[in-house]
């Protein structure tokens, strides 16, 4: 039993991604390809040019990380089933099935929020429930009230824009290429805070909602003027993003003083400032707190396979999803 390996899958935007878990949830291999030369023309993500590339590069990945594999020894093949580009996911899709029919191996289709919530679990034991999950992504941006394995409340999420829209979206203003999330926050971390930005929709102290499509608006208009330092620019925009985070953060163990933990994960939780200003609240409020290294934070199929695990240990093979192909919009409150 312990020899035995599941074979996870993602393809939901511009990763495609493929890895092999050891039951013991130990990664046994990885194998990613992000497609951002191909997406340089056009600024941002393009779902037909991503689809070809999914299509293109999957295939490839998948034949090279079965290559020498012992199919007896494969449990299951976890798949990302939604939410994210309906063509992209297709691809996906089809490539699970397709091994799973000819290899006659069960099929766990995962949901790709949940994938970013387990993460963590690939280097770290799991937190103690209930937790709260930051859910801090290019598409994505939730708090996650977590009170049992694969039992999700959303209890606040952004109205308009994701926080790694926004850091995006300042970047592109700012020159960067796509995506500038990280540039912009390497930038930051040798400038100031300027408090040039407000902390949109923290008003209201009961409110777990975000907002960030204002801020962008705000940081080209002051941008525009700005005769100081990029550097300082930047750290203005990382700390008007990660404050109002860490906020939120702070209210909900207000609101909810049961919570254990907390559970930072996406790509943005890549950022330092964010995971260090994470860590402080939970040093102060004695809470637990885990996020994963960043290779894992940001869109990879280990945390599709480490998902697929929990949710096998669970149930065995009885995750029988009723999905037709994919579900390119899918609420992680409704994992049915
Ligand atoms: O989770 P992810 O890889 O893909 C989605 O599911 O969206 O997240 C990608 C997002 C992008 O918006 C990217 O700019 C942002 O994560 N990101 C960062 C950093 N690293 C990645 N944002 C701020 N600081 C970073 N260090
Ligand atoms: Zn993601």
């Amino acid at each position: 039993m312990a020899d035995s390996l599941f074979l996870g899958i993602e393809s939901s935007c511009d990763d495609s991604s493929v890895a092999l878990l050891a039951e013991d949830g130990t990664l046994v291999r990885l194998l990613s390809q992000a497609h951002l030369e191909a997406l340089q023309p056009f600024g941002g993500v393009m779902p037909e040019v991503v689809s070809r590339e999914h299509g293109r590069v999957l295939p490839l990945l998948l034949a090279e990380i079965c290559r020498d594999l012992d199919f007896s020894r494969l449990k299951a093949v976890a798949f990302t089933a939604g939410p994210g580009l309906p063509g992209s996911l297709l691809i996906g899709s089809h490539c699970a099935r397709t091994l799973s029919l000819v290899k006659k191996i069960p099929l766990l289709p995962i949901h790709h929020l949940e994938g970013h919530l387990l993460a963590y679990e690939l280097e770290h034991p799991p937190l103690p429930y209930p937790y709260v999950a930051l859910i801090v992504s290019g598409g994505h941006t939730q708090l996650v009230m977590v009170r049992a394995p694969f039992s999700y409340e959303i209890i606040g999420k952004t109205r308009d824009d994701a926080a790694g829209e926004a850091y995006d979206k300042v970047a592109k203003i700012l020159g960067f290429a796509y995506p500038g999330g990280p540039a912009l926050a390497n930038l930051a971390d040798h400038g100031q805070d300027l408090k040039l930005l407000t902390r949109p929709l923290t008003q209201d102290k009961t409110n777990l909602d975000m907002s960030f499509s204002g801020l962008k608006t705000q940081a080209r208009t002051i941008w525009e003027s700005f005769d100081g330092k990029k550097e300082d620019f930047c750290a203005s925009v990382q700390a008007a993003i990660n404050d109002t985070l860490v906020l939120k953060l702070q209210r909900c163990l207000e609101q909810f003083p049961e919570i254990q933990g907390i559970d930072l994960c996406g790509g943005v939780a890549c950022n330092k400032d964010l995971r260090k200003k994470v860590e402080a609240l939970c040093t102060e409020s004695q809470r637990r707190w885990a996020c994963a290294s960043p290779k894992f934070c940001a869109d990879n199929a280990a945390m599709i396979a480490i998902s697929g695990l929990r949710h096998w240990q669970l149930d065995g093979p009885a995750l029988k999803r009723d999905i037709d192909g994919c579900r390119s919009v899918w609420p992680l409150d409704s994992q049915d």
